[in-house]
């Protein structure tokens, strides 16, 4: 396997002063779909511009909407309803978007044209029947490769029709598929969510116009409905803030703030679990910005103690866990996470992916199909050659986890972060990261 864009992180750094984050990416991913699909000029601001949300821009463009780039991360979309998509000429390829590929079945479930919808390796293996067997309910004609990964191929349906449909796992890309789909579907769509997942569908969707009844657990719709166009602004990624929140925690004399950054309760998990660890974190200036809550944060190094994660903060923090696993290799005593199974299907199988790179860097870690321990040991980590299997987020927790490092911590497959974290190496280098990248 090529080992891609090479990052090293030299031992020794502390991280200190004030960064900002790019905008969210699950946000980012929903502006630009609902504003291709209301009607009128949507303006979107501090839109993440990763290659994942390239992507979903990318699919709109090639169904005919007219989304503009202008300076300072901003977005002109100008949408003329869902029923102006035209067939794209040739199969959509979103990349390693997950969110991109379940959200835009849901969306594209109900539409008039044939198509087809690839993506790059790690997307080509991950699960798509958690999506196409409920639109299937709904009458959508979907078609995954045998095993249930993509290709994804839709048919063209008349009119879909509402369902009530439990979540079999905790999962918000599933629940905005199902919602998606109710949008241009007859009669009443409700998901009953076990757990919550993140909301920002029915945050955005309503700030779009859309009618939708939410009661703890449940969330319906009636459709079909229209969206009305309207501005964004994207707050900073709660999921690229925190690493800098478990840099800043392993490290004794940090001390970083991070400004403007999404605080919505579905995504705090990694607060929550950082602070029963015994870090340092203070939000201040709460705010929102339109429909999300927003905090500028604070961390400063401190001992860290492991811990038994609760199964409730699972979903909340499901993005955050390569990240608060360096943590935990840097507290004293094991830290235990059970029932999270769904972080083998995420960009690589992130047990397996975090408990390898862990290992190599002297780390002891036992696994099963659906949980990790981890020995913390406070007197610090081994340097070595880590494999990011492509994925941005073990990349990236593993940068942090160089900080701690008796030697240097090299990093293969980097190029990935650009998916979710463009400009990482720089704000990184700016707090105070040891980082360079030495090829290509
Ligand atoms: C996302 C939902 C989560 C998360 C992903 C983004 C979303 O996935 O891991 O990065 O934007 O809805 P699941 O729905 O598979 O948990």
């Amino acid at each position: 396997m090529s080992s891609g864009e090479v990052l090293i992180v030299e031992p020794g750094g502390t991280l200190a002063g004030t960064i900002r984050v790019p905008g969210d990416k699950s946000i980012s991913h929903r502006s630009v779909m609902f504003g291709s699909i209301a009607h009128g000029q949507t303006h979107v601001r501090d839109c993440l511009m990763g290659d994942d949300v390239r992507s979903t821009i990318a699919a709109f463009r090639a169904m005919g909407v007219d989304i503009r780039e202008h300076a300072e991360n901003s977005l002109t979309i100008t949408g003329k309803g869902i029923a102006a998509l035209r067939p794209p000429d040739g199969a959509l390829d979103v990349g390693n978007s997950g969110t991109s590929i379940r959200l835009l079945s849901g969306l594209l479930a109900g539409a008039d044209f044939a198509l087809e919808m690839v993506g790059d390796e790690s997307l080509m293996r991950r699960p798509m029947r958690r999506v196409t067997e409920p639109l299937a309910l709904m009458g959508a004609d979907i078609v995954t490769a045998q095993d249930g990964t993509p290709p994804l191929v839709l048919q063209p349906r008349e009119m879909l029709n509402g369902i009530r449909y439990r979540l079999p796992m905790a999962s918000a890309q599933v629940k905005s598929a199902i919602l998606l789909a109710g949008l241009n579907a007859r009669g009443t769509t409700c998901v009953e969510e076990p757990v919550a997942t993140r909301d920002h569908t029915e945050r955005m969707l309503r700030a779009f116009g859309a009618d939708l009844k939410t009661q703890p657990g449940e969330i319906c719709l009636v459709g079909p409905q229209t969206l009305r166009a309207t501005s964004i602004v994207v707050p900073g990624d709660i999921s690229s803030a925190a690493f800098f929140l478990v840099g800043a925690a392993i490290i004794d004399g940090s001390d970083v703030r991070i400004e403007n950054v999404g605080i919505n309760p579905t995504r705090t998990g990694v607060i929550d679990i950082l602070r029963r660890m015994g870090a340092n974190i203070a939000l201040s200036n709460e705010r929102s910005t339109g429909s999300e809550p927003v905090a500028d944060m604070r961390v400063r190094g401190a001992p860290l103690r492991a811990i038994d994660i609760p199964n409730d903060l699972i979903p909340s923090a499901i993005d955050e866990f390569p990240a608060l696993f360096i943590a935990a290799a840097c507290a004293q005593g094991t830290t235990r996470l059970v029932g999270a199974s769904e972080l083998r299907h995420k960009e690589s199988d992130r047990i397996d992916a975090m408990a390898e790179g862990l290992r190599t860097l002297g780390v002891s870690v036992s696994t099963s199909a659906d949980s990790i321990q981890i020995a913390g040991d406070p007197t610090g980590l081994r340097g070595g050659v880590i494999e990011s299997h492509g994925d941005h987020r073990i990349a990236m927790a593993f940068a942090m986890a160089g900080l701690r490092a008796t030697s240097p911590v090299t990093l293969h497959q980097c190029d990935a972060i650009r998916t979710s974290f463009p400009g990482f190496v720089e704000t990184s280098s700016l707090a105070g990261l040891p980082i360079t990248k030495v090829s290509p």
